[in-house]
């Protein structure tokens, strides 16, 4: 039985969300999960959705806001079509890890955290992102690239525009 009235989520999501919060000894611990699957339908982590989870997993509003400001795959504000997260951590950083976010800026025109006008891409500087071995490595919602060089950058970038089909 849900204990929210009227969702804003999907049927089919607000159902695995009813079924999750069994699965657990204590609500609270499909948390992470709930607000992972809420953003992926969303788009973000905001104050509908933050209201809506506090409520289903019996925590309180401020909780949530406390555990998504710990956690960088949660973001608050929609990200663009492509979110372009770039490693800038050690051995990104050895290798032009700067560089490249450098050139992401210059070639999206946006500075970090930011999204471009038309909502295609968002970028981020990001921490290690576990590809260390083949620095300077990006990822870009959830494919990696890595061995990264300007040229390369370009045709990833080009890459998502023909994905796109709008541009
Ligand atoms: S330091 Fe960049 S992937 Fe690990």
């Amino acid at each position: 039985m849900s204990v929210v009235a009227n969702t804003i989520f999907s049927p089919e999501l607000a159902a695995r969300f009813d079924k999750l919060v069994t699965m657990y000894p204590v609500r609270r611990s499909a948390l992470i999960p709930m607000l992972l699957y809420a953003q992926d339908e969303i788009g973000a982590v905001n104050d509908a959705v933050i209201a809506e989870v506090a409520l289903r997993v019996g925590i309180s509003e401020l909780e949530v806001r406390n555990v998504i400001s710990y956690y960088s795959l949660l973001h608050t504000k929609p990200h663009g079509k492509f979110h372009v997260q770039v490693c800038t951590n050690i051995s990104c950083m050895l290798r032009g890890g700067y560089e490249m976010l450098d050139h992401c800026k210059q070639r999206l025109g946006i500075d970090n955290k930011e999204t471009t006008a038309d909502g295609l891409f968002s970028l981020e500087e990001v921490e290690c992102i576990g590809a260390c071995c083949w620095a300077p490595a990006v990822q870009v919602n959830y494919a990696f690239y890595d061995n990264l060089t300007p040229e390369k950058m370009d045709a990833v970038l080009e890459e998502y525009r023909q994905k796109d089909g709008t541009k």
